[in-house]
């Protein structure tokens, strides 16, 4: 990685945790730089003191092992501020001498409160009514580091926070940097100003100007294919990389079948008309349900799709002069989620779409100028750019399409069913005015066929199932709370209008345990 001269920055150690990319996320909200460091790259850092303050993630390593993973003992003898995060403060107890026990009794997953023993700096205006904070853990710190006071505690835990505040040294047991911790931005808010008084220098639309020239130095006369799929994050790639090089960009749609009804010639119109951007639709449906024929792994769903998706742009490419590069909407969560980018012990997920399907050996190279980004800052950059509002903040559609909605095999028949109840239920939405409120809502056909009955007769067909979360980021999610009423309505028209339906269930999960999408 790059390292900024910038003084205002912040350093973060990553364990491996699936969320540290979200403390740099949180860090950017407030307006300032961090980089993101492996424990094996912190020799690479030259110079210490150009950092302000020190941050270690949590992840999947135990303290009480043997060979567990550490930083040297001189950060700490650096005088800059740490804030340990679950392993993190784990790790920060070990080192000074404090005890972490693996206890069934004190694992905590999920949401737990928290509640007050001592005033701190880092605590100021961070307790509300609610006090939720959330949890995942199994170690916990059994006994106090010397010098360490305790701050706050829960029901499982006595050292929720602790603290050395004379060597400004934090941790936290919980994580302030999901949505789903109660105000756990101001706990970072607190450790930035109030402890490593740093400045705020960080925004989303000073990026733009930097993409659009990273972009242009890279191409030079090259040209560049954009898979467009008509999402927030391959639109504004498109018009990003579009200002950059201007003719020199072919946008390529491929219709694979998978997608919602409608949606996908609606948007090609646009891009061509209203953009005037050069974009080639290519129908691709029949070979993709073919390569899917009998499939219902879903990591060999993905990967089909995934490499048949740049196979296609491979082809397409061979049929223009000069074509040395391929521009996708990859954006940080795909890339946490499907393999660490920074190389550390993340454990993978799924497969993205537009990370794991690539061949090994591609013959276009890659340019992802969102892969910094998080959906709501892509969502900033389309507005700056003038993008459609309906498109902008269209829901987010992962790259497999509906063969991920779809349990078990995909066939031409289950899609138009689902493609039909999924249209049914979108629309209620924005006639409900409840689509802006849901961060991202779709719906899916469960592999079973179960009895009903219409009219008099009897029915054996499938089960739709309805799934709506709020989230900040796609990274944790809630599930969305809809009125009695709505799922009265919604389910007694899927029903009577979809035959190959005769149930619709909702899903009540959340991110985590379960995922957004069901495979
Ligand atoms: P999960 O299911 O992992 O989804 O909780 C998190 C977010 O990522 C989207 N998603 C994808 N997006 N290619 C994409 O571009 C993919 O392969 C893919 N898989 C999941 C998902 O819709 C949700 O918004």
């Amino acid at each position: 990685m790059q390292f900024q001269k910038n003084k205002e920055k912040i350093l973060i150690v990553d364990f491996g945790s699936q969320v540290t990319k979200l403390i740099a996320r949180r860090i950017r909200d407030l307006g300032v730089y961090s980089e993101i460091i492996t424990p094996k790259s912190i020799n690479k850092v030259k110079n210490f003191s150009e950092y302000k303050g020190v941050i270690l993630s949590g992840g999947p390593s135990t303290v009480t092992k043997k060979n567990f993973q550490s930083i040297p003992k001189f950060f700490f003898s650096k005088k800059i501020p740490i804030l340990g995060i679950c392993y993190g403060l784990q790790l920060i107890a070990k080192l000074h001498g404090g005890k972490i026990k693996a206890s069934k009794k004190r694992r905590e997953f999920g949401r737990a409160y928290i509640f007050e023993s001592k005033r701190s700096l880092l605590t100021k205006n961070f307790y509300r009514s609610k006090r939720a904070v959330w949890m995942s853990h199994e170690d916990a710190v059994t006994k106090l580091p010397k010098n360490f006071k305790a701050v706050a505690f829960t029901k499982s835990s006595k050292l929720t926070i602790i603290e050395n505040s004379k060597e400004k040294i934090y941790g936290v047991q919980f994580h302030p940097e999901v949505s789903h911790t109660d105000n756990g931005k101001q706990i970072f808010k607190n450790f930035l100003f109030l402890i490593c008084k740093i400045k705020r220098k960080w925004n989303v639309v000073l990026q733009k100007k930097r993409i659009i020239q990273e972009v242009k130095e890279k191409v030079q006369n090259h040209k560049v294919i954009c898979a467009l799929s008509g999402g927030v994050d391959s639109s504004v790639v498109a018009l990003l990389v579009n200002k950059a090089i201007k003719k020199n960009l072919i946008c390529i749609m491929v219709d694979t079948g998978l997608m919602r009804k409608n949606e996908f010639k609606y948007t090609y119109k646009i891009f061509k008309n209203k953009y005037k951007l050069n974009v080639k639709l290519i129908n691709a449906s029949k070979i993709f349900f073919k390569k899917l024929k009998k499939i219902s792994n879903p990591e060999k769903k993905r990967k089909i799709i995934g490499k048949l998706f740049i196979k296609i742009f491979e082809k397409e490419s061979k049929k223009y002069r000069n074509v040395k590069f391929l521009a996708q909407g990859t954006l940080y969560p795909d890339i946490i989620e499907s393999k660490s980018s920074t190389g550390s012990k993340t454990s993978k997920i799924k497969s993205h779409h537009n990370v794991g399907g690539l061949p090994k050996k591609m013959n276009l190279k890659l340019i992802e100028p969102l892969k910094e980004f998080f959906k709501d800052e892509v969502r900033v950059l389309g507005n700056s750019l003038g993008l459609a509002k309906d498109i902008c903040y269209r829901h987010p559609f992962p790259g497999p399409g509906l063969a991920i909605r779809i349990i078990g095999n995909v066939t031409i028949d289950k899609i138009k069913i689902l493609q039909e109840a999924d249209y049914i239920y979108i629309n209620e939405l924005y006639k409900s005015n409840l689509y802006d409120k849901i961060w991202q809502a779709y719906a899916a056909l469960l592999p079973m066929k179960t009895v009903g009955v219409m009219g008099d007769s009897r029915t054996y067909e499938y089960t739709c199932m309805l799934r709506a979360v709020t989230s900040e980021d796609g990274m944790t999610a809630d599930y969305f709370n809809f009125p009695k009423d709505f799922l009265d309505k919604i389910s007694n028209k899927i029903v009577n209008s979809v035959k190959g339906i005769n149930r619709v269930v909702y899903d009540i999960s959340s991110k985590p345990p379960s995922t957004i999408e069901l495979e």
